[in-house]
């Protein structure tokens, strides 16, 4: 027989039919009459109740029956009389596909903590919290393509092996296939790359945004989504070695059309999640975060507060506030500042623009001062930097200056200069951080647990 989803069975339709489903044992309980397990197939965060009609079924049959353990049911789907659930399914057949043994099996009971479950990532998803988490994920992603797509933005893959670092940060994986014992040297003793797969040294990139320009002054409107690497030994709630990142990049478009898009992309996919994952959202609301909905339901329906950087510090300055790291114009805002501006002084998302050109990176469009970048971040309640992105600096010359200045190879830049040299357009693109978003949507609070398998410094188990 067909197998219903546990998703589609809450269906009055169905109701007094004949329905076949398997899934995971989250418990069983009952005495020698009657028997009731709870089933759960990940295809929702609703569990269906199997009742077993003890004159049907042995205390033999019923014992492989234990938590983590799978199983298909055929049986009659009927109204229930019990709390909390609509229909339940009487048992006529049952098979058992696994056993979970119940000393070893490790989600043999409820209620273990995130650190704990992050030790066992391999079995996670079979939880209540974590497949709640992954399922808006997926919503989020399929979100993200329908936006641009309806859109006219062609999705572009960039590629994950690189011979530029985009950002300048310095924080690359690097790839190489030479033996590490035993390394190929050049007369000036340094390492020979030419050896090397490629011929030269390479890494994993930090960023598709060199790559999505190409697109942008070809295609007109792209975006990139993938798989980023950053080998930055920063151990916060916020940061991931691998992570994903959403990078749309548009010709013709200027910092404040690059912000609308922004703003509207974002709202869009907290709506989409709102709409189509409402219980998995209202279970983690319960369990995390009683202020989950108010804050994306707000979040969907103010205005983003757009100011420059300079006037951030200055209410930074004038705050009163002691921060851990100090503030003054030129320091790189920490999440404590982004986070006071946005949760404190505004109470809405906030969009700092023209930051100085020392913090940024170098493609960004200068401004007339000499001081600023046409840079645009967006801050979040809760979360801090959730999108990064600027205006792109157009002008040849300028770009070829900010590029000496800063000692960046130009050997490795010569193919990204070309988009200046022939045909140049004003262009700007963004990068949203993808797991960033997912936690806020999700209410969870360390990064670590809004992605199936976290890579973190001294971590890749799984
Ligand atoms: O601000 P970032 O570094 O910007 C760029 O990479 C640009 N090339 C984007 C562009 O203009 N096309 O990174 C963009 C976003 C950040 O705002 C943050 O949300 C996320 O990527 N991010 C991280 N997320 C998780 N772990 C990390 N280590 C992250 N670093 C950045
Ligand atoms: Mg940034």
């Amino acid at each position: 027989m067909k197998r219903t989803k546990i998703a589609d069975i809450f269906d009055p339709a169905l109701i007094d039919t004949t329905v076949t489903v398997k899934g995971w044992v989250r418990s069983r309980r009952g005495n020698k009459h009657v028997q009731f397990v709870a089933l759960n197939d990940g295809s929702s965060i609703k569990t269906l109740q199997v009742v077993f009609d003890m004159s049907k079924f042995s205390e033999e049959d019923m014992r492989p029956i234990t938590t983590g353990s799978s199983i298909a049911v055929t049986g009659t789907l009927v109204a229930s009389m019990g709390k909390g659930q609509t229909c339940e399914v009487q048992a006529d057949t049952l098979e058992v596909y696994g056993t979970a043994d119940p000393e070893a099996y490790p989600l043999q009971k409820k209620g273990h903590s995130l650190e704990f479950l992050r030790e066992i990532a391999h079995l996670r998803p079979r939880t209540n919290t974590f497949s709640a988490v992954l399922r808006v994920r997926s919503a989020l992603a399929f979100a993200i393509h329908r936006f641009f797509q309806e859109r006219g933005f062609f999705y572009l893959n960039t590629p994950l092996i690189t011979a530029s670092d985009a950002e300048g940060a310095g924080a690359m994986f690097q790839v190489t296939t030479l033996n590490l014992n035993e390394l190929p040297k050049t007369e000036e003793g340094k390492i020979d790359y030419s050896e090397d797969f490629f011929g030269k040294m390479t890494s994993l990139t930090v960023s598709g945004q060199l790559e999505g320009e190409l697109g942008a002054t070809a295609l007109g409107a792209i975006y990139t989504f993938g798989p980023t690497f950053r080998a930055e030994n920063s151990n916060t709630p916020r940061h991931l070695a691998e992570f994903w990142m959403i990078e749309p990049e548009v010709a013709f478009c200027d910092i404040a059309e690059n912000m609308d898009l922004a703003e509207d992309f974002i709202k869009y996919c907290i709506t989409y999640a709102l709409e189509t994952c409402k219980d998995d959202i209202e279970f983690l609301a319960k369990m995390y975060d009683e202020e989950l909905l108010n804050r994306l339901n707000e979040v969907v329906n103010c205005q983003f507060v757009r100011l420059t950087y300079t006037e951030g510090v200055d209410i930074l300055l004038k705050s009163g506030k002691k921060f851990e790291f100090p503030v003054y114009w030129g320091a790189d805002l920490q999440s404590e500042h982004e986070r006071y501006l946005v949760e404190e002084h505004f109470r809405r998302p906030v969009i700092l623009t023209d930051y100085p050109k020392e913090i940024k990176a170098f493609y960004m469009k200068q401004n007339d001062d000499g001081k600023t970048v046409r840079a645009m971040d967006v801050l979040f309640p809760k979360i801090g930097e959730i999108i990064g992105g600027s205006e792109r600096e157009e002008n040849y010359d300028k770009l070829m200056t900010r590029i000496e200045e800063l000692g960046i190879p130009m050997k490795d830049m010569w193919w990204y200069l070309d988009t200046r040299r022939f045909g140049t357009v004003p262009h700007s693109g963004f990068g949203l951080g993808f797991e960033r978003l997912v936690l806020f949507v999700t209410g969870m609070t360390n990064i670590r647990d809004v992605i199936p398998f976290p890579r973190t410094p001294k971590n890749a188990e799984f």
